[in-house]
């Protein structure tokens, strides 16, 4: 293969192979072209004259390419013999995505150079895009917990992003909880921080040198959960390991034991939860004896508890047992003047390096409190991402970057569009046209010649015009 394509064989079996791959790029991509060795167009086929607005080709056929496309860079490519395989071409604030390659006569001359746009939009490579983006912030992400690995969490209190009345009260709650040494219950919304508060809180807390444990209990399969809270006995069934298997109330000792979703709890478990908590000793499973445990729990939860009471899936006893301390923490669309922060802190942090930072406009976040965000703060830091993955780079997150990303419906009604609202385009169209006769004939005093003359049409189109309106 490599003596196929070498310097001096361009002929023959590579010009074959050349002819039957042409047709296939020219049709598969999404449009294509081909300058001469002055980097004048030679031919330009017709997705391509569609995709750049040209009404007819013809017309651009010997023109430097410069002058139709601005921000090419085939002449580079015509000067250095050298191709550029992938390329993102910005035209009328379109991306497009290009393969320019230089074309040879038999003598090994340079004659010119193709290009083929391989697509008109990111999209079908945003999966590639958004992969290379997560990497990026695996790694700061990573550094992060590297960082904080003697405290034992990831967050601190800085790391809840939040300045609106509703978000000092939770940071203020959040401080008092961690000077108390007593269960505390964080509710909220999916994404709306629980677990950032909840380490946040072991953080400023005096047992921030002890374990953070945590437990999903809607991860965990139910007939693992009591193994997985209280530890295993050696040999405490067929099987078992050797050694004890300890439980997340002995790792969490000394610390804090956070249970996520605490109202996916068994109701079994909900009664041995109890009798731990109230006794400070857990019994492993397949053991005859109680171990000492110290921790303070802190659970979380987005369920209704009060109504699971009622229906009788939650202990109305474990529920006070954990709820001494309450913090609620209010959905995001309950708190949009926190937009322009969290967009700030996520763009921070969303392991770009400084040189490819981007910031939203004031529109952009004005776009982003259109949405009632259901996902809260996880769905913003998504759409953010997804944003940034669409735009080019170093380009500013406006309102039309934003509204692109944004999931179609769940929108709350502008104030300002409902105080004004859109008419058809026809209709703005007929109001503007009526408008102007009236004003042509109030100008002309009345003469409709001189009306129709003022307006640029016809004395039979301007009656015609004035029959339709009355
Ligand atoms: N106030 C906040 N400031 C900064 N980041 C936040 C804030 N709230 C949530 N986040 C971010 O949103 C994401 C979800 O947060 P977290 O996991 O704490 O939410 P949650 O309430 O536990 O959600 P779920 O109920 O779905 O488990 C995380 O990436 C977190 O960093
Ligand atoms: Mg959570």
């Amino acid at each position: 293969m490599t003596e196929l394509f070498s310097e001096n064989n361009r002929s023959g079996l590579t010009r074959d192979l050349i002819q039957a791959l042409f047709p296939m790029f020219e049709e598969a991509s999404a449009g294509a072209i081909a300058v001469d060795r002055e980097s004048r167009i030679t031919w330009i086929n017709s997705s391509y004259a569609h995709l750049l607005g040209l009404g007819n080709p013809e017309t651009v056929i010997g023109k430097p390419i410069r002058q139709v496309i601005p921000q090419t860079r085939m002449p580079e490519v015509v000067e250095t013999g050298k191709p550029l395989l992938l390329d993102i071409m910005e035209h009328n604030k379109q991306q497009l995505v290009v393969t320019r390659l230089p074309f040879y006569d038999d003598d090994g001359q340079i004659m010119g150079a193709v290009a083929f746009v391989l697509y008109d939009d990111l999209q079908p490579l945003t999966p590639l895009v958004a992969k290379y983006r997560r990497l990026h912030q695996d790694l700061a992400a990573a550094r992060k917990a590297l960082a904080k690995k003697t405290r034992g969490t990831r967050y601190n209190l800085a790391d809840f992003v939040g300045a609106s009345p509703a978000a000092l009260e939770v940071k203020r709650r959040a401080r008092l909880a961690a000077g108390r040494d007593m269960p505390i219950l964080i509710r909220g919304e999916t994404g709306t921080g629980k677990e950032v508060l909840a380490q946040a809180i072991h953080a400023m807390s005096g047992r921030a040198h002890q374990p953070f444990v945590g437990v999903n209990l809607a991860a965990v399969p139910e007939n693992l959960l009591e193994a997985e809270f209280f530890g295993v006995a050696p040999g405490a069934y067929t099987g078992a390991d050797k050694r004890t298997r300890q439980g997340k109330f002995q790792l969490a000792n000394g610390g804090s034991l956070f249970l996520d979703e605490v109202g996916d709890m068994p109701l079994a478990l909900q009664a041995k939860l109890l009798r731990a908590l109230q006794e400070g000793e857990v019994e492993p499973l397949g053991s005859n004896s109680v171990t000492a445990v110290d921790v303070r729990v802190i659970a979380a939860t987005s369920r209704n508890l009060e109504a699971m009471i009622a229906e009788g899936s939650f202990r109305s006893d474990l529920y006070y047992r954990l709820n001494v301390m309450e913090i609620t923490i209010p959905p995001l669309r309950d708190r949009l003047p926190d937009l322009g922060v969290l967009c700030e802190d996520i763009l921070e942090n969303n392991g770009q390096g400084p040189e490819v930072r981007r910031e939203i406009t004031d529109a952009g976040v004005a776009a982003l409190g259109s949405y009632d965000w259901p996902g809260n703060v996880r769905e913003l830091r998504n759409v953010l991402e997804r944003a940034l993955t669409m735009g080019e780079d170093g380009g500013q997150l406006d309102a039309n970057a934003i509204f692109r990303v944004l999931p179609r419906g769940g929108s709350r009604p502008d104030p300002l569009l409902v105080l004004r609202p859109v008419k058809s385009l026809a209709k703005t169209l007929a109001n503007a046209e009526a408008q102007a006769i009236e004003e042509a004939l109030v100008a002309s005093r009345g003469n409709r010649t001189r009306a129709a003359r003022m307006l640029g049409i016809s004395r039979s189109v301007f009656y015609e015009k004035l029959a339709r309106m009355s």
